[in-house]
């Protein structure tokens, strides 16, 4: 009888053999940021090897990555106008084409769809006179930036603005203009967190007043949240999402459940910079807690992580591809 577990710990090939998750490359999504300005990389504070680049550095970036396994990217794109109801997109289209030409079906590239890097409010939406969100232009607005993404050969969008209805709206869109093969990894559950601290330096997007607590999830909600994840999924999602992951371990099961779709979590940039200062203090290990940090996360039930440290995968000694 006793000491049933301790047996199964004698070495790593036994604890190898018992793991209960394991990985694969592609399971994890690289976020990369692009910015118009003619910067050459720009560090992100707190975010160790991720950059804030321009389109060459990106190329770079890209073809290095290849080389680690990584090979499935999110792209944050950062114009250097914000131009205000007057969304052109050039630079957008351009980044997207240029990628997708020079890497083909090397890489899966998601695109973030949002309107804070693009409104000189930093809001992901946009308001009436009255200062009321503005629901039917921002969906247009996000519907019509998904189907440029889309023409400029982007291969999946990910709406992360957290308005009602944004993701039937999309899909809408985009099967109306010849994509209905391409996903939406919508961020379902996204809470206003505050956690987003080294992203919104890296993508140019604080609010200038106020705060996003109108649109994104209350942190104190767990129905809200699973309500938030089955609305997306009623309205045509692929893929579903909790943000900020770490801290949204508990709703991941209960939202497979409720809706039968698979489940990311992304670990934003303030959980990611957690590790790494405690690294940087010598208080831990980087890589370890890092796998240990991505470990938990597919324990609670994710199907896929999007995390800064997408790249190290390989260094961090997880299965290939
Ligand atoms: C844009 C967006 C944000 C993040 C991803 N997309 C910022 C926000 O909602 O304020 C956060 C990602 C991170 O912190 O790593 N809406």
């Amino acid at each position: 009888m006793g000491h049933k577990l301790l047996r199964l710990k004698k070495n790593d090939i036994l604890r190898n053999m018992c793991s209960e998750t394991s990985f694969l490359t592609d399971q994890l999504i690289q976020p990369i940021f692009v910015s118009e300005k003619s910067i050459s990389k720009k560090v992100i504070p707190g975010i160790p090897d991720n950059y804030v680049l321009n389109l060459d550095n990106a190329i770079t970036q890209i073809k290095s990555d290849l080389t680690s396994s990584c090979r499935n990217f999110i792209l944050f794109l950062v114009p250097s106008d914000k131009k205000d109801f007057d969304f052109d997109l050039t630079f957008h289209k351009k980044v997207i084409a240029t990628l997708k030409k020079n890497f083909k079906d090397e890489i899966f590239l998601w695109a973030d769809v949002c309107l804070c890097s693009l409104t000189s409010h930093g809001h992901c939406c946009l308001f009436d006179k009255k200062n009321n969100i503005d629901i039917n232009n921002t969906l247009s607005s996000l519907s019509q930036i998904a189907v440029t993404y889309a023409d400029a050969g982007i291969d999946g969008i990910s709406p992360s603005d957290m308005m009602d209805g944004r993701t039937a709206m999309i899909r809408k869109s985009l099967d109306e203009n010849h994509h209905q093969y391409i996903p939406i990894m919508s961020y379902s559950s996204k809470f206003a967190s505050n956690f987003y601290g080294p992203f919104r330096h890296a993508a140019d997007s604080t609010p200038a007043f106020g705060n996003r607590k109108q649109y994104q999830l209350d942190y104190r909600n767990k129905n809200e949240a699973l309500r938030a994840s089955y609305r997306c999924s009623q309205e045509g999602a692929d893929l579903l999402m909790v943000k900020p992951g770490q801290y949204s371990l508990d709703l991941i099961d209960p939202i497979k459940k409720k809706t039968g779709l698979m489940v990311g979590a992304y670990q934003v940039s303030g959980e990611y910079a957690g590790i790494s200062l405690l690294a940087k203090e010598n208080l831990l290990k980087f890589n370890d807690a890092l796998s240990e940090s991505w470990h938990v996360m597919k324990r609670a039930g994710a199907q896929f992580i999007i995390s800064y440290g997408a790249r190290k995968s390989k260094e961090l000694g997880l299965n290939e591809k």
